[in-house]
């Protein structure tokens, strides 16, 4: 890929002025595109491109299913050597570090050259390295002709220990959309008070309790809300999940997340949805909607403008789509 002069200089321009000390690294399959870059916009303000994204906005990798890591830059050249030099000017003195190559879009950087410069950083480092369990890890990378050095972070997946919840129940989402709508409900704010109006067994709460987001549940089904209550504490988490019928919270949220009820499990009428939706919006200004059809009307009608939007089909099922639905209440 040919390096453009200008996008050096803006990129090189940005690293000066703190404004993209970040660089984080995405990890989606195809169908979760649309969701990826909809949660971008409301943790970042901004979409990832090419599975990349440079921001001032720090935020843990495991609070997003797409975050593969993220790059805390230390030290940028557009010379190789300088970069070197600049690493060693550091002083790093650490024991147990480990050194990783990150290669991003245009970087033909052949694999034994790789391994030659993570050497050449490595031996600017002073201390024992630790391949297997480091204290801490750096990488080096090439992008638009810059070079680029940092502490790494990962996506440890820790939360896929969500997996192995006691109870589960076939009309649950999955983790990786009920972490995007935490995400989107609070913008990555973690003072923001959330609801999930329609929790079920709780794979929303549990995913907003690991990333330590406010949030309570609401459940009609006796049943299912002691799955959800079992499902919380059994992870150590704390929440409240109310057995009641969305109309009776008069508690107000700065978000509420919907999770409407679809298929024979949960089945819902259209008076159903409409009756939920309506109650949600008496006490919330702000909605994320997940539903199986085309409801734009329906938000309309109760006075909420959707503000964003995406679809998200199952991966091998294409023709089963959710739609997310992002809304405010209309100022009149
Ligand atoms: C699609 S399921 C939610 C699944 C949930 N996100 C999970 O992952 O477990 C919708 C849930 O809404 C609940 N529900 C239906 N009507 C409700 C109402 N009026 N108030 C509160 N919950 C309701 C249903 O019992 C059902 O468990």
């Amino acid at each position: 890929m040919k390096i453009s002069q200008k996008e050096t200089f803006l990129v090189l321009r940005s690293f000066r002025s703190g404004l993209n000390n970040h660089i984080y690294s995405f990890i989606y399959d195809n169908t979760e595109s649309e969701l990826c870059k909809l949660e971008s916009r409301y943790i970042f303000n901004k979409e990832e491109k090419n599975r990349l994204l440079f921001s001032d906005i720090r935020i843990a990798p495991s609070s997003s299913a797409f975050i593969k890591n993220r790059l805390d830059l230390i030290s940028f050249s557009e010379d190789y050597a300088t970069l070197i030099d600049e690493i060693k000017k550091e002083c790093i003195c650490i024991d147990g570090f480990k050194v990783e190559y990150l290669v991003f879009d245009g970087d033909t950087t052949e694999y034994s050259a790789r391994l030659q410069k993570l050497r050449d950083v490595g031996y600017s480092i002073e201390g024992n390295p630790e391949y297997y369990n480091p204290t801490t890890t750096y990488a080096i990378c090439y992008y638009e002709g810059i070079w680029c050095f940092g502490t790494l972070i990962k996506n440890d997946f820790a939360w896929y220990k969500h997996n192995g919840k006691p109870c589960s129940y076939s009309n649950s989402i999955g983790m990786n959309i009920a972490k995007a709508l935490v995400n989107i409900a609070g913008k990555a704010n973690k003072s923001k008070k959330l609801l999930d109006a329609c929790c079920g067994v709780g794979t929303i709460m549990l995913e907003a309790c690991f990333t330590g987001v406010n949030i309570e549940g609401c459940e009609i089904n006796w049943k299912i809300c002691r799955n959800a209550r079992e499902n919380i504490s059994y992870f150590n988490y704390s929440a409240n999940v109310y057995r009641s019928d969305i109309k009776d919270i008069s508690k107000r949220y700065d978000a509420a997340i919907i999770d409407l009820p679809y298929n024979l499990v949960s089945s819902a009428t259209e008076s159903d949805i409409v009756h939920i939706i309506e109650s949600t919006a008496e006490i919330t200004d702000r909605l994320v909607i997940v539903s199986t059809s085309n409801i734009a009307s329906l938000i309309t009608n109760i006075g909420f403008r959707i503000s964003d939007q995406c679809s998200v089909s199952k991966r091998g099922k294409r023709k089963f789509a959710r739609k997310i639905w992002v809304c405010e209440k209309d100022v009149k």
